[in-house]
């Protein structure tokens, strides 16, 4: 997500202006969020 922040990662331009227009604390919430997602 950072990475599309930055410009580092650029295939998606839909990706990365939506993590242009959040915080990185945004950013942070959302990766413990996916981190905590579990596949059944
Ligand atoms: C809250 C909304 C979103 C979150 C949390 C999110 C999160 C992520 C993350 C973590 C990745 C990296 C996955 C990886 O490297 O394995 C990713 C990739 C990607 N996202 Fe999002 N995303 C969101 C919304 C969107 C939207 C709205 C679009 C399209 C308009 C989008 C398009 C993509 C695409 C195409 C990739 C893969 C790019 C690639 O294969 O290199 N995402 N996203």
């Amino acid at each position: 997500m950072t990475d599309f922040r930055t410009g580092a990662r650029a295939n998606n331009p839909g990706m990365t202006d939506l993590m242009k227009a959040i915080s990185e604390s945004d950013i942070a919430a959302l990766a413990t969020y996916i981190a905590g997602l579990q596949l059944q």
